[in-house]
């Protein structure tokens, strides 16, 4: 059975009650609970913090032995070459997502620290977009 990781990073927490407009009414862990009720061949565990240093920790631990890592690293997308430099140390792929449509958005958030690093990056698909990451992770032979 493969294992999945899913890490959310900063103020994504609010999912649900934060910008609705933007990032819509669901709670990520009612969306989690129908991910894994609908992906029962795999074992997806779920990791959320605010902050830097604990999201660095949580790679470096599950970094070498998950088969994949799916990452919305929230605005530290957009700043932390700690964060590139913790998924290019460890071996398990990382796919980057984003639940907005960040280059429809403001400038600053067109630039990703962490992409170079990662395996692929689905943009724009709401909540949809990690299930499209867990996807490409089944779709692996
Ligand atoms: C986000 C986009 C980021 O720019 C923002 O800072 C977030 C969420 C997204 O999923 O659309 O916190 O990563």
């Amino acid at each position: 059975m493969k294992k999945i990781l899913i890490i959310n990073g900063p103020n994504l927490n609010l999912l649900g009650k934060r910008e609705p407009t933007i990032y819509g009414n669901a709670s990520f862990e009612d969306y989690l609970n129908m991910l894994q009720k609908r992906y029962p061949q795999c074992a997806i565990a779920y990791y959320q913090s605010n902050i830097e240093g604990e999201l660095i920790n949580k790679i470096h631990e599950a970094g070498f032995d998950y088969d994949g890592i799916i990452l919305n690293a929230g605005a530290y997308t957009h700043t932390s070459i700690a964060l590139l430099d913790a998924i290019k140390a460890v071996t398990t792929p990382v796919v980057e997502v984003h639940i907005s449509n960040v280059h429809a958005r403001e400038p600053f958030r067109h630039v990703s620290m962490i992409s170079a690093g990662c395996k692929g990056v689905i943009i724009g698909f709401g909540l949809d977009s990690y299930r499209l990451a867990l996807e490409s992770f089944l779709a692996e032979a």
